[in-house]
């Protein structure tokens, strides 16, 4: 195995299922009530792990693959809402930056703010990123064949996945209103997407200096059909995502 240990976080076992698949040589360690996967992920000293659902979990889990795990980078797959007027389920989002859509102690900070940091966005790894822009491009960009069946394409209405890059936003809330959508779209008007996990991810890291990345492919448009959606599109498209991503990452010219 060879390179520094690369700590791979997702949500739910649909977004991770293939890449458990895929993993060499494993071994599992039970810790803080989850489950973390050693072993290889072609040639890559791994630790695949699922955190739940939500920023406390993200967070504990984020400490213990940095403290307990030894992990000298993060990576995040997984699925989110979309924001962006652009921005189609079936779309592949990089986080730029991560901003806590939640959080608020006005009047003593101001929104959004993680207090005495100074910060409400915290910025993915640049490097780690724009490798991960790269993998996108390559599984997901112009000309590339399709990863999933016609029949599921049609299903959900894909067109070829496009690959974006900005702010994703995260809160303790699964938005599952127009009128919940509207409004994180008035107030955060660069928001890409929404998600429950990936701020509080960034803001350990940043605590630990670790560099991280997150990719999300959108499972639905954070509206009234967003419950729907979601939960077709993470048994049938979510996993095979991760895979072809984590892979394009990790295998450059596969
Ligand atoms: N993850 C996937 N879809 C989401 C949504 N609509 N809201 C929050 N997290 C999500």
């Amino acid at each position: 195995m060879t390179g520094p240990r690369l700590g791979i976080v997702s949500a739910i076992a649909q977004e991770q299922r293939g890449l458990l698949d895929a993993l060499q040589s494993s071994r599992s360690v039970r810790h803080g009530n989850r489950d973390y996967t050693l072993g290889a992920l072609w040639g890559r000293d791994v630790v695949l792990v699922l955190c739940g659902i939500g920023k406390v979990a993200a967070a504990a889990t984020t400490t213990s693959l940095i403290v307990e795990f030894g992990c000298a980078s993060l990576l995040f797959t997984g699925v989110a809402g979309g924001l962006g007027e652009d921005v189609r389920v079936g779309d592949v989002v990089i986080a730029d930056s991560l901003l806590q859509h939640d959080l608020d102690a006005r009047p003593l900070y101001p929104q959004y703010e993680v207090p005495d940091t100074g910060k409400s966005r915290f910025a993915a790894d640049a490097a780690q990123t724009q490798a991960l822009h790269a993998a996108a491009q390559s599984v997901f960009g112009a000309g590339s064949p399709s990863l999933i069946g016609a029949a599921t394409r049609q299903a959900f209405g894909l067109h070829a996945p496009r690959v974006h890059r900005g702010l994703i936003v995260s809160g303790d809330q699964f938005i599952s209103t127009r009128a919940d959508s509207d409004a994180l779209r008035l107030s955060l008007p660069d928001a890409l997407a929404v998600e429950m996990e990936g701020a509080a991810v960034a803001q350990v890291c940043h605590d630990y200096g670790t560099p991280f990345a997150l990719a999300r492919t959108l499972s639905d448009r954070a509206d009234d059909s967003a419950h729907i959606d979601f939960g077709q599109f993470i048994h049938t498209v979510a996993s095979a995502y991760s895979l072809a991503l984590v892979q394009a990452l990790l295998m450059p010219g596969s």
